[in-house]
């Protein structure tokens, strides 16, 4: 037996004033985004907003059913998205944020198992790493250059 340890890196910013100016632009865009939320029952607004190559910025957020699994996360809206917009142009970046009614969020909220795997998606469609930012409302920032780092051995069109 071998055990093959698995790393990643992520890095930590003390505050979003620490980010580059095209990281910290992404973030204000999903905070500007987060009210078009429609989560009454979690009561838990999520943001995302997508950097394409082509410069363009499109953002998505969770929209909720009251038969709780037909629910979508932002991430997943803002993929469909960004895809029906402009289906040839790669994603650079995701920046996620978030807004919960009663108490703030301090930390940074990292995108749930199911979106990682349509984050992957795209970039191996566009054989193109999607850097991800994440942010609470208020707090440290995290980021990773690959949504791999969030995935290990993960499944793509490549194991097929
Ligand atoms: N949610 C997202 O939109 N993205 C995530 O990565 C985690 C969870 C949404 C789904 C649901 O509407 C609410 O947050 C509470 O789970």
């Amino acid at each position: 037996m071998e055990e093959r340890e698995i790393k990643f890196t992520l890095r930590v910013f003390k505050t979003a004033s620490e980010l580059t100016a095209e990281d910290a632009a992404l973030i204000e865009n999903a905070k500007a985004a987060i009210d078009n939320a429609y989560a009454p029952y979690s009561n838990f607004k999520v943001a995302a907003a997508i950097l394409l190559q082509n410069g363009k910025v499109v953002t998505g957020t969770n929209q909720e059913n009251a038969s709780y699994p037909a629910g979508i996360c932002a991430e997943g809206t803002a993929l469909s998205t960004a895809s029906s917009l402009y289906p040839n142009i790669a994603i650079k970046k995701m920046a996620i944020t978030v807004k919960r009614s009663k108490i703030p969020v301090d930390r940074p909220l990292a995108p749930c198992g199911i979106c990682r795997q349509r984050i992957l998606e795209y970039e191996t469609r566009f054989n193109s790493s999607i850097e991800i930012i994440m942010m609470g409302e208020t707090g440290e920032v995290y980021t990773v250059k690959t949504i791999k780092d969030l995935l290990p051995l993960n499944f793509s069109k490549f194991d097929l």
